[in-house]
């Protein structure tokens, strides 16, 4: 496969490999200041991620590309609020969008319709994480200072189901 989408390929499944760790993160936090329902859908988050870096990873691999894996780097590890690891989340989230964008232009100018059709999943999957994140945001946003509300979206985000396995 061309070198240069291959590197982007290898830089973008460092990318998503970073966000399972960033969620993970999140999720210890959450869980430290007792909000165990945002913890679970962090955790579950994180997980989605390694299943995007591995979709990364298998069609690095289909198409007789070459996977580097380097180092990742660490994640924050404090929040001044959960409001705050929302934030966050939605900065990330919109990152990676950028980045999927990026890639996705290059899959273009080097004419590689295989990348552009295996982009495409990514670019609808960031519509829908962009939104996930900024619904919980909101969420929050209307909560305020109600540590009530508080309670409802813990316990709301605590009923998220996991995904099925990604082993495609
Ligand atoms: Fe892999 Fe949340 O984007």
């Amino acid at each position: 496969m061309n070198k240069k989408l291959q590197d982007a390929l290898n830089k973008q499944l460092n990318e998503e490999l970073y966000a399972s760790y960033l969620y993970l993160s999140m999720s210890a936090w959450c869980q430290s200041q007792g909000l165990n329902g945002i913890a679970h859908w962090m955790q579950l988050q994180s997980q989605e991620e390694y299943g995007h870096a591995m979709r990364i990873f298998n069609y690095i691999n289909d198409r007789n590309g070459k996977v580097i894996l380097a180092e990742i780097k660490a994640p924050a590890v404090d929040w001044d609020s959960v409001k705050n690891v929302i934030k966050d989340t939605c900065k990330h989230e919109a990152k990676v969008t950028a980045a999927i964008n990026e890639l996705m232009n290059l899959a273009i100018s080097e004419k590689d319709h295989a990348s552009v059709g295996f982009l495409n999943w990514f670019v609808t999957e960031q519509v829908e994480e962009e939104a996930t994140a900024g619904d919980i945001l909101d969420k929050l946003e209307l909560a305020g200072n109600s540590p009530g509300a508080l309670f409802m979206i813990d316990r709301l985000l605590g009923s998220r189901p996991a995904a099925p396995a990604e082993n495609e």
